[in-house]
């Protein structure tokens, strides 16, 4: 009809050359829309294909961090502006600097590095449950706001963070939360920790002896006709996160101070000798261990129970003493 129009009109007096332009506009828009037709195939087809290169990258990004175990969080390729629009944008750390959140990785970020661990338990026997305290010393590697460390099947109270150099210097925690998936627990800091200096966090916890063979346990046995009890760790290859708070992977190594409270009916025991055990209020004694070697958390063990044991020395002067119930025994070596 528009074609019919532009005659009707040039057949009243127009030049020929606007009835030209007139007569041939319908064609043009025919090519106009045909030529919009390809270029808007075209886009989709380059914005499907980005769609499907990004996807690739990005999981292949993740494959590629699960297989090295390389924490870096960089994103996989050039500057990736959607990695913006996190919560925790103003945080500086490689890891961190486009809005990966650490605890999501499956290994631990690596700007932290425990040095000592301070471990204080009390061990109720009679319902199964233990209470802990626990003080991390830790080094900074790299500047960063948060503390990632493994804790699972543990309730958790409050950190309190501090340095070790500053007689003031508590910091103040913005935020603490679980992050079950990866069974790690995530304090973060409201303003980040420096590189190249101490750290402390103090946690309390507490949680049950489970009837299972990891983390701390416990077991039973006949003697004499009764049902004896006892409560021993398992914590190879990752079930120390299980009985404390730490940084469970073998890479991490420090040493530890244990002390165990516990009724004065069991004995304790764990990786080095009782340096001191001291009588508690009623019924109740808390040995200290001594201080380990520098070691990862999976070497770690203790046990509460009511064993009889025998104690010799080899020609080689090794005090060596086993702990024995009927079938059962356990025996530690003391140089
Ligand atoms: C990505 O960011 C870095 C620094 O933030 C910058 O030097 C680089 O030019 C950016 N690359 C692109 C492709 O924008
Ligand atoms: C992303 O962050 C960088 C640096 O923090 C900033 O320069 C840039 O404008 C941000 N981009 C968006 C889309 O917010
Ligand atoms: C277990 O017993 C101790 C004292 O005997 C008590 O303090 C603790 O709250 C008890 N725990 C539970 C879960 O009942
Ligand atoms: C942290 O725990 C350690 C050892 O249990 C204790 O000596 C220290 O006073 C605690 N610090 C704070 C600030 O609570
Ligand atoms: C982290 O710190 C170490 C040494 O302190 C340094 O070699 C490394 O480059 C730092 N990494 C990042 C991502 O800043
Ligand atoms: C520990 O063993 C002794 C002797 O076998 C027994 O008298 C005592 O009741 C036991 N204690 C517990 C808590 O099982």
């Amino acid at each position: 009809p528009g074609e019919a129009y532009g005659y009707l009109r040039n057949g009243r007096g127009l030049s020929d050359q606007w009835a030209d332009s007139v007569v041939v506009r319908p064609r043009t828009t025919e090519r106009n829309i045909t030529v919009h037709k390809t270029l808007v195939l075209g886009f989709a087809i380059s914005i499907l294909t980005l769609i499907i290169v990004t996807i690739i990258a990005v999981l292949l990004s993740v494959k590629f961090e699960e297989c090295t175990g390389e924490p870096s969080g960089r994103p996989a390729s050039g500057n990736h502006t959607k990695f913006n629009q996190t919560r925790d944008s103003q945080v500086h750390h490689r890891g961190e600097e486009h809005g990966i959140q650490p605890w999501k990785l499956l290994r631990l970020p690596t700007s932290l590095r425990p040095i000592h661990y301070n471990l204080y338990l009390t061990v109720f026997m009679d319902n199964f449950t233990f209470h802990g305290q626990v003080s991390i010393e830790f080094e900074c590697l790299n500047s960063t706001r948060f503390i990632v460390l493994h804790a699972d099947r543990l309730e958790l109270q409050r950190a309190i963070v501090y340095t070790g150099e500053r007689r003031r210097g508590a910091l103040k925690v913005h935020r603490q939360f679980k992050y079950p998936a990866n069974q790690v627990l995530v304090i973060a800091l409201n303003g980040e920790m420096e590189p190249r200096r101490s750290y402390k966090v103090n946690l309390t916890f507490h949680a049950r002896i489970e009837y299972e063979l990891l983390g701390f346990f416990r077991s039973t046995y006949p003697q004499l006709g009764d049902k004896r009890y006892l409560a021993v760790t398992q914590f190879s290859p990752t079930h120390a996160r299980k009985a404390f708070p730490c940084f469970d992977e073998p890479i991490y190594k420090a040493t530890f101070k244990i002390s165990i409270k516990h009724e004065s009916s069991y004995l304790s025991l764990s990786n080095m000798p009782v340096e001191v055990s001291e009588p508690d209020e009623e019924g109740w004694v808390t040995d200290h261990f001594a201080r380990t070697p520098r070691m990862s958390t999976y070497y770690l063990a203790w046990a509460v129970c009511n064993f009889t044991y025998k104690e010799t020395l080899t020609n080689r002067g090794v005090t060596v003493t086993f702990f024995t119930i009927n079938l059962m025994y356990y025996w530690i070596l003391r140089r």
